[in-house]
């Protein structure tokens, strides 16, 4: 495959982060030391000014550059290049002050006060004006700055905002949407409960002590949200875009994050970029299934533009301060989880922040260099390990993950499940649903896309689409074209009830016709009691337990493959498939751990001619694509392993395998094929 290569004037994988030198202008002996340290653990990156506006702008209109252009020069003639962000993630306090309508409205419809960061609102004429002034101000004072390589838009863009222009915008925006407000009505099925509008003025955002029994509001409002906030990107992106044409540009977004639809996002961006902060060693689950849910969020970010490697923006050296718990990565796992980027299609590995700052919000979060600066400290010698393993994987830069199977998630979905009333009050464990699938595909060694509706579904063999509550007429269209064609598809509980709008189905779940494409008709559905359980037997005997959700279907010309143990609905089918076309549909009609039928899930891939690998218990595999085949093995344990069936070179200790792979404990072993 055709290497796609991000930045072509960085020789090497980026390694670096997040750098706010401007805490230490009045320190040039620890500004000299940082760029020393840098170079020893073989940094090649940094990402300067993401809170750097009242560095820039202390006063209004007085704006000061020489720092940060100065610094630029520095890294640059030290062979160290600058990922610059635009600095409206956190506003000075004379803007705040003098302008109050750029502070946020909260949910209860108060005005926020000056404080913290990411909280503007992205309505606000004179936020914009005042972001456009000092983006193109910023933009003016390193134009054609050899060093520059990236802009970062702002920082993890996030959150809603109740003003009455955010109001405003969002009665424009449902007008557009529904024409006229009886579409509406009939969308929101407001005649219930005395919901109607006469016009679209009358409705007020989702206050948390407002409306929140229509859903269809609830749903849109997260629409016009997402919007709202890409549009705002947008405004930054085209006004330093004039100004440094041919300079990409991303925004860092998050883990399992549900303000806005990244996939909305993305369709802006040159290059997906995230944060990753995994809940390290923590007493709920193995480390596999912690790195697995990792896994999950590198291959949404990856799948968000597919075709290009995506960036790793921040992750931790050590430990974060936010968590409930912070815990200390153990030796070893810094590597491990840097390389897991890597292997699912990251092409950098970056950091909050390289310096610990002194004081303040994150003083005691971990960073590249501690308080005491310098490079004995633990951390330091992982980073400068990684770095220089980094160096060996060189080849592998531009190579692509290359999945045929892949995991439907749909933001919308996931808001509709958040606020549906039923099945279960709090958690509907959607996510929880998802990571399980995709875990165990990760422990059969399959690279999975995480794609939405709108995607090419001929690019794939499997399709797995969990809790698919929300099925449209296209997404039926699609799936029915899809396993006519050949394709599998593997579905769940839930599928299809209702519409975008959170309409039900009439007629019969799953809806929009796919009862045809799956061979069932599913009447009702069970909640368990966290206690409670019910089993499924397959023909041979063999049983699985079942928690959360049972639904009650009946075969129209699908197969059952298992049935219920127990309950009234004792001797239903739980697992069904049904010939359609020339494909195969499979119906998952309660919540049971992939794990527990891992059989069938080998026999759906083969039956769908993918391979996997029977790879030995907590070791991933992931595969990148580019001029040779690079095959990544991650021990994510402490216990050395075995791992049969591998051939090819490890770049990182230039050994040749032939057949056993030997893993000690955290160790990461890259294969070229
Ligand atoms: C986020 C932010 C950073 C920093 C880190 C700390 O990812 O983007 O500015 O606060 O969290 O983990
Ligand atoms: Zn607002």
């Amino acid at each position: 495959m055709e290497r796609k290569i991000l930045f072509p004037k960085v020789d090497g994988f980026v390694h670096g982060g997040d750098y706010n030198p401007d805490q230490w202008l009045d320190r040039p002996d620890i500004l000299a030391k940082d760029i020393e340290l840098f170079k020893e653990a073989h940094i090649n990156c940094v990402t300067l000014g993401v809170f750097s506006w009242a560095s820039y702008e202390l006063h209004e209109g007085q704006f000061t550059f020489k720092w940060l252009t100065d610094i630029m020069d520095n890294l640059y003639e030290n062979g160290i290049y600058t990922i610059l962000a635009t600095p409206t993630g956190a506003r000075p306090a004379w803007l705040d002050k003098k302008y109050e309508e750029c502070r946020r409205v909260d949910s209860f419809g108060r005005r926020e006060y000056h404080k913290e960061r990411h909280n503007y609102c992205m309505s606000s004429e004179v936020f914009r004006e005042k972001a456009a002034i000092i983006d193109t101000k910023l933009a003016e004072a390193v134009k054609g700055h050899p060093g520059l390589i990236l802009w970062h838009i702002s920082n993890e863009l996030g959150g809603y905002c109740y003003c009455d222009k955010c109001t405003n915008k969002f009665h424009k925006w449902l007008e557009k949407k529904y024409t006229t407000i009886d579409n509406l009505n009939h969308e929101w099925w407001t005649t219930f409960w005395a919901k109607k509008f006469e016009s679209f003025d009358q409705i007020d955002p989702p206050y948390e002590n407002g409306e929140v029994a229509i859903k269809g509001l609830l749903i849109d409002w997260k629409r016009f949200q997402t919007e709202n906030a890409t549009d705002f990107m947008v405004h930054e992106i085209n006004t330093v875009k004039k100004i440094t044409p041919g300079i990409p540009f991303t925004t860092n977004m998050m883990m399992y994050f549900g303000d806005y639809d990244y996939r909305v996002l993305a369709k802006e961006l040159d290059v997906i970029s995230w944060d990753g902060y995994p809940r390290f060693h923590n007493d709920y689950e193995s480390l596999f299934d912690t790195m697995a849910s990792e896994g999950f969020t590198h291959a949404t970010m990856r799948s968000l533009i597919k075709g290009k490697p995506f960036m790793l923006m921040e992750s931790t050296p050590s430990l974060p301060n936010w968590h409930l718990i912070n815990k200390l990565k153990k030796p070893g796992v810094h590597n491990l989880v840097s390389l897991q980027a890597v292997a699912t299609g990251s092409d950098t590995v970056q950091y909050f922040q390289l310096r610990k700052s002194r004081g303040s919000a994150e003083q005691f979060h971990g960073a590249v260099i501690d308080h005491n600066g310098t490079n004995e400290t633990r951390v330091y010698k992982e980073v400068k390990q990684l770095g220089a393993n980094l160096l060996e994987l060189k080849d592998v830069i531009g190579s692509l993950v290359d999945a045929k199977v892949a995991i439907l998630y749909d933001w919308d979905n996931r808001w509709a499940l958040d606020t549906t009333e039923a099945f279960v009050k709090l958690d509907k464990k959607y996510e929880e649903t998802l990571y399980d699938f995709y875990n165990e595909l990760t422990k059969l060694g399959v690279d999975v896309d995480i794609i939405s509706r709108d995607y090419d579904f001929s690019d794939y063999k499997v399709i797995y689409t969990p809790m698919t509550l929300i099925v449209t007429s296209e997404l039926a269209e699609k799936l029915k074209k899809f396993v006519s064609e050949g394709g599998t598809v593997v579905s769940t509980y839930m599928m299809g009830y209702t519409n975008e709008n959170q309409l039900a189905h009439l007629g019969g779940f799953p809806g929009e016709g796919l009862t045809e494409v799956f061979g069932i008709l599913n009447e009702e559905i069970d909640t368990l009691w966290p206690t409670q359980s019910n089993h499924l037997v397959f023909e041979d005997g063999s049983t699985v337990e079942i928690k959360d959700y049972c639904e009650i279907v009946h075969l129209k010309t699908a197969k059952a493959l298992a049935t219920y143990t127990e309950d009234f609905y004792k001797g239903c089918p739980v697992i069904t498939v049904n010939n359609y076309g020339k494909g195969k549909a499979y119906y998952f009609a309660a919540r049971f751990k992939n794990r527990d039928v891992e059989d069938l899930h080998k026999q759906i891939l083969e039956e769908a001619e993918v391979s996997y690998k029977n790879l030995p218990l907590d070791v991933e595999c992931h595969t990148r694509v580019g001029e040779s085949t690079f095959e990544f093995y991650l021990n994510d344990s402490n216990e050395e392993k075995v791992v049969e069936e591998v051939y090819g070179t490890n770049l990182l200790n230039k050994q040749t395998v032939n057949g056993k792979l030997l893993l000690s404990g955290y160790e990461v072993a890259v294969i070229k094929k």
